[in-house]
């Protein structure tokens, strides 16, 4: 039976790596990672570089390029995503979801493939409706710290869109809620690494304004289960991935703690410009056309994220 053929664009990143893992293991696939690491690591793919089925292209998608021989199916998560990796990098962030889409869905075209962007639930901006549905249009400041990559992901998501309307480019977008797992960075910047980080190594845990702000935390093993469904589906429009298991921040920094087993306590510092204070998927649509729902839940996936932690958080003692 021939392999399907996946081009990866941002599969050395977190998200994008348990994805290379999770299409190499059916056998069926062939893997090309394209990723310029500017949020990646090597070493997040360097266990698979033995694998013939895989392959790692250093490749900044920003730039046109080409591969040689078939593609069935351009998965998109090159962006920078944690809000430190993008207020960092913001022009590289509106370049990844404007040229960088752009480029994928040409090469998607021509191709022949299936393309699939790696939205975000960031596109609600602070949500004014709560539990946050496709149909809502979000509340988003163009012009905040967060547009480069609120507004680098609308735009993305309006290209896919016609993209398939006017070219026939089959697409899938899937707007991804918060999501975690071993192998995001330790200094992204994100709640759940700088909590780890800091509950591993007795710190206080920083937590923003009071903590009454909620996130929804959806495992990694999930999401790419999620993603794989959507990606084989014949759905053209957004679907919300995420697990709706609500959290305030202080109460999941309390459960970081108990469950590390740390002596941290908790100090407070003022709210960040922008801060959603609600985010919960409704994941109404993904569970009717996908038949997908999390199975994880928060204390399983945080204890299978631990150990990753406590590896990593020992070399920056
Ligand atoms: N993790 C989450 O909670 C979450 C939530 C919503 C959406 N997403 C989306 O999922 C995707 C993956 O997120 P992640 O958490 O794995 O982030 P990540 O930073 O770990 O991965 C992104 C990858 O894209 C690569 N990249 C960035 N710009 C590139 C470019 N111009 N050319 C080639 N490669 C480029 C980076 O080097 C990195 O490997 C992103 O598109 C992000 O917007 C993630």
């Amino acid at each position: 039976m021939k392999k399907k053929q996946l081009l990866i664009a941002g599969g050395a990143g977190f998200i994008g790596s348990h994805f290379c893992d999770h299409f190499l293991q059916k056998g069926d696939c062939r893997v090309l990672c394209a990723d310029n690491l500017i949020t990646g690591q090597e070493k997040n793919i360097a266990h698979l570089y033995s694998n013939p089925d895989f392959c790692f292209l250093k490749q900044d998608v920003i730039e046109s390029f080409d591969v040689p021989g078939e593609i069935d199916f351009v998965l998109n998560l090159a962006s920078p995503a944690s809000p430190v990796d993008y207020q960092r990098y913001p022009i590289e962030t509106l370049k990844a979801g404007s040229f960088g889409t752009w480029n994928l869905l040409e090469l998607s075209a021509r191709k022949k493939a299936v393309f699939l962007l790696a939205s975000t639930s960031e596109i609600y901006g602070d949500p004014q409706v709560h539990p946050q549905k496709e149909d809502y249009w979000g509340n988003v400041n163009s012009v905040g710290p967060r547009s480069c990559y609120d507004e680098a992901k609308r735009y993305a998501e309006s290209l896919t869109l016609f993209y398939h309307q006017q070219y026939g480019v089959p697409v899938r977008i899937a707007r991804i809620f918060n999501t975690y797992g071993p192998r995001m960075r330790l200094n992204d910047g994100r709640a759940l690494p700088n909590f780890m980080t800091q509950a591993l190594q007795n710190e206080d845990l920083t937590v923003f304004g009071k903590g009454l702000q909620t996130r929804s935390f959806c495992y990694v093993e999930d999401m790419v289960l999620g993603l794989e469904r959507l990606l084989f589906s014949g759905e053209t429009m957004p679907v919300n991935l995420g697990n709706p298991e609500e959290i305030p921040i202080i109460d999941f920094a309390q459960t970081v703690i108990r469950l590390t087993g740390s002596k941290s306590a908790i100090t407070y510092r003022p709210l960040p410009k922008d801060d959603p204070m609600l985010r919960r998927p409704d994941i109404s649509m993904a569970k009717e056309l996908l038949g997908w729902v999390p199975k994880i839940g928060l204390e399983e996936g945080l204890k299978k994220t631990i150990p990753y932690f406590a590896e990593n958080a020992k070399n920056v003692l």
